[in-house]
């Protein structure tokens, strides 16, 4: 793919899209397989290059990986993981990178992660504190803890109980991984409910896992263990599916469809913030999945805070959402947005400005002054610094106003390898 997108203004918008499978739960599928004894299938996985990264770091570990008739076999060895013999590339991915450190905190003796030039910026101390309470030692850059990393794995590692300062899944599943292998049961408590994949999956697998409810969060007891071999099935991704959801909303001719997303509630607060702004969207249940439908929508400002979408992935989009609202929006607590794949806060407040939008910033919070329409966004070009979500959240800005030019658009195989291959047979 060419690394410059110029993106088209679209004269309508119709059918159905079939997003990759859920990116959390792909390489939970893996990690969990490759902790397991014997054989695991997972069908769905996402063909995204973060997720093929998981894969080949989990092979180097000792796992072992056949493809067959659109299924993954992947297989733990007996004796359980051994250290690479290389550094492990975890190239763009955070999620690869901090579960991973969480893994290999149990596998005793010496690693080392690296990553690309985005993941090199992004700290890694909310995981190395508390595994290192557990006995690991993880070092990095600076205060925060940036790649490349060092992590020295203890011959056994010790309990926690731990409360999660951040909302952050990736920190709550590091030390889930981690704890598989402790000397006794570890607990995790967070005060906003991020996604429960970690959670749900190695429950699926047979480990002794209770999760309860505190306020407004949660409380996550393991008990150490193996996983066991599992058959897995993962859903379409919701936060992809986020992309057309709004896409299609704010399209002047549009119905579109998404078919299977996983509506797990802390993955779709994005479409209770659409319908709030007045857009036509709605998860259709079909058995055990969900469709996401998004057609044409006149689009009213709202306030947005960041517990309603834990981990701020569809913030993004949302903001093009805003764009084409009347009304100024208002995006609370969304500092997180700094430590993404790239500083999202400061990328959404230019990506609306490239569109013509008023904006402003105090503190952590953000506002958009809305355009009323798509019709009214700038014909405008973006750099994406090796962003995913922020390529695509331009390109649904592109499409459904006047167009727009992307530079690094190929960055958006990290998670949706054919995302422009998709976003061109609705039109
Ligand atoms: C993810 C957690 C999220 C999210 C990322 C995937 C995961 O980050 O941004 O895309 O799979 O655990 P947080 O750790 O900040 O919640």
């Amino acid at each position: 793919m060419s690394d410059v997108e110029r993106v088209l203004p679209a004269r309508h918008l119709r059918g159905s899209v079939r997003v990759p499978g859920d990116k959390s739960s792909s390489h939970r599928a893996l990690m969990i397989s490759a902790l397991a004894k014997g054989q695991s299938s997972i069908t769905g996985l996402s063909p995204g290059d973060d997720v093929a990264g998981t894969s080949v770091m989990l092979e180097h570990l000792g796992a072992t990986r056949i493809e067959e008739e659109g299924r993954v076999l992947i297989s733990g060895p007996d004796e359980g993981l051994h250290p690479g013999t290389m550094p492990l590339d975890c190239a763009n991915s955070g999620t690869t990178m901090r579960l991973m450190i969480g893994i290999v905190s149990a596998i005793p003796g010496t690693h080392y992660l690296v990553g690309d030039a985005s993941l090199s910026k992004r700290p890694m101390d909310r995981v190395a504190t508390p595994l290192g309470l557990m006995g690991a030692i993880v070092r990095g850059h600076g205060e925060s803890l940036t790649p490349p990393l060092t992590v020295e794995s203890p011959a056994k590692l010790h309990a926690l109980s731990y409360h999660v300062p951040v909302a952050s899944a990736q920190v709550k599943s590091a030390i889930l991984f981690a704890g598989l292998a402790a000397d006794g049961d570890s607990s995790v408590t967070e005060d906003v409910r991020t996604r429960t994949t970690t959670e749900d999956m190695l429950q699926a697998a047979g480990v002794a896992l209770t999760s309860h409810d505190v306020g407004k969060g949660r409380e996550i007891t393991l008990r150490p263990g193996r996983p066991l071999r599992h058959d897995w099935f993962v859903p379409g991704d919701p936060s992809q599916a986020a992309f057309f959801a709004v896409l299609g909303a704010i399209h002047r001719d549009a119905t579109l469809e998404v078919l299977s997303v996983d509506a797990s509630p802390e993955r779709v607060g994005f479409v209770d913030v659409l319908q709030r702004m007045n857009a036509d969207v709605r998860l259709v249940e079909r058995g055990t999945i969900h469709a996401l439908h998004s057609q044409s929508s006149s689009l009213v400002a709202t306030e947005i805070h960041a517990h309603e979408i834990p981990s701020v992935d569809e913030v993004p989009v949302l903001v093009v959402a805003a764009a084409a609202a009347s009304g100024v929006s208002a995006f609370r607590a969304m500092g997180e947005l700094r430590h993404k794949e790239s500083d999202r806060f400061a990328g959404s407040l230019s990506l609306a400005q490239n569109l013509g939008c008023r904006v402003w910033s105090e503190g952590d919070d953000f506002f958009i002054e809305g355009l009323e329409s798509a019709s009214a966004f700038a014909d405008f070009a973006f750099a994406s610094t090796l962003d995913h979500r922020m390529v695509m959240a331009s390109a649904v800005a592109g499409c459904a106003g006047r167009g727009c030019t992307i530079e690094g658009a190929s960055t958006v195989s990290s998670s949706y390898p054919h995302f422009f291959r998709d976003l061109a047979l609705l039109q």
